[in-house]
């Protein structure tokens, strides 16, 4: 298949809006279901993947992805599982980058768990990615180990390191869980404000089934705070990035720092985003089932098809996710895993 031209681009340019007035202009990509890491809150231990006759192509991934700039979106984060355990990913990510070189994509941006940065940082920062988010739920080796299952924190802290060296900004992604990390927020704050890097607290959210209680391990951003409220000052601002998160400045620690709270402070009024997940479906909402299959429709009828499904799928964009409901066991538990759908 040929790479879709700059000219296809100027002539489906068509803004997106969903049944609710919102426009949509972030594509979140789930490159991978894969993961090096096995954590508690994301997967069970015993996690099967998909076979990767499933997976989109590269091919298809960038087809998908141009055509989806024709119809105004600005912003992709690839994401997974892990993104970087992909094997063609460089190629990904060199493809994609070129969209951000030639003015189409105002950002391309990557949410990992850092494990491979050492080696893919410098391809990154080459290929226009500028900003990336880095999951890290605590800095302590011990705990660190327990929650990914066996992961070591130094080989994501040097991964880190190389990524700001080659000029990349990072963000950390914090999830908040009762009687597990709250103690770890000051240190890590500190961390944080030490090496220029910003902070992103987040509320678990109830997706798949994880062999664990989530109501359990679930603690409001609020909450979770109050060990950090208690040395410093939490100021909101009005800094937005791409994402849900809403930002406080720390002081006088110098820290820029996000919640992003699904269960304690609904966002979804400003959602701007719709998902492609590692087998080809737009899902447009993380809380909700309803998708349309643009894998079928691409591989059966080549890349026109997208038009019409994307039209189909921006009317399924519900009002907003159902996670408390999920969470207190009013409503039924989604089957699908965070590393299917991206986050
Ligand atoms: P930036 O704001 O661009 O830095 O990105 P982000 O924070 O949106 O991206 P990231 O991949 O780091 O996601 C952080 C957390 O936000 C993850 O737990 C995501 O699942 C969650 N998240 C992202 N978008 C949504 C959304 O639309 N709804 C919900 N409920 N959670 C989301
Ligand atoms: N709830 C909240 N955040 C989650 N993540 C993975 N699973 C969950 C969950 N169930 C986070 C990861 C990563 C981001 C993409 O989502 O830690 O930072
Ligand atoms: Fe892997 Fe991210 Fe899920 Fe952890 S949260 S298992 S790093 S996909």
């Amino acid at each position: 298949m040929e790479i879709a031209s700059d000219r296809l681009i100027q002539e489906v340019n068509i803004p997106m809006q969903d049944g609710f007035g919102r426009k949509i202009d972030y594509l979140r990509i789930s490159v991978t279901d894969r993961c090096n890491f096995r954590c508690q809150y994301c997967m069970s231990e015993k996690m099967t993947f998909m076979p990767k006759s499933e997976l989109l192509t590269l091919e298809e991934i960038t087809l998908i992805a141009e055509r989806f700039i024709g119809h105004g979106i600005r912003k992709i984060r690839l994401t997974g599982g892990e993104p970087l355990v992909r094997r063609d990913m460089k190629d990904v990510i060199q493809r994609l980058g070129r969209k951000v070189e030639s003015g189409d994509l105002k950002e391309l941006t990557l949410t990992t768990n850092g494990s491979l940065l050492s080696e893919y940082a410098d391809h990154l920062a080459a290929h226009h990615v500028q900003r990336i988010n880095v999951s890290m739920d605590t800095l302590d080796p011990r705990r660190f180990a327990e929650i990914t299952r066996g992961a070591d924190v130094n080989v994501v802290l040097a991964g880190i390191e190389a990524a700001k060296s080659a000029g990349i900004r990072v963000k950390i992604n914090m999830v908040a869980l009762r009687d597990f990390n709250e103690s770890d927020l000051v240190p890590m704050a500190q961390y944080c404000a030490r090496n220029g890097h910003d902070l992103t607290i987040i509320e678990t959210m109830p997706l798949g089934d994880v062999g664990a209680d989530r109501a359990l391990a679930h603690i409001s951003a609020d909450e979770f705070l109050k060990p950090l409220s208690n040395c410093y000052s939490i100021t909101p601002i009005p800094h937005r990035s791409a994402g849900p998160a809403r930002y406080a400045s720390v002081e006088p620690l110098g820290l820029k720092l996000g919640m992003i709270t699904p269960l304690s402070n609904n966002f979804c009024d400003d959602c701007n985003r719709l998902r492609l997940t590692t087998d080809g479906k737009i899902f447009m909402c993380l809380g909700h089932n309803a998708h349309v299959d643009l894998r079928s429709a691409v591989r059966n009828n080549g890349i026109p098809a997208v038009d019409q499904l994307l039209r189909q799928a921006l009317k399924l964009k519900p009002r907003q996710h159902d996670f408390n409901a999920q969470l207190d066991g009013s409503a039924e538990i989604l089957e699908r895993h965070m590393n299917v759908t991206g986050g």
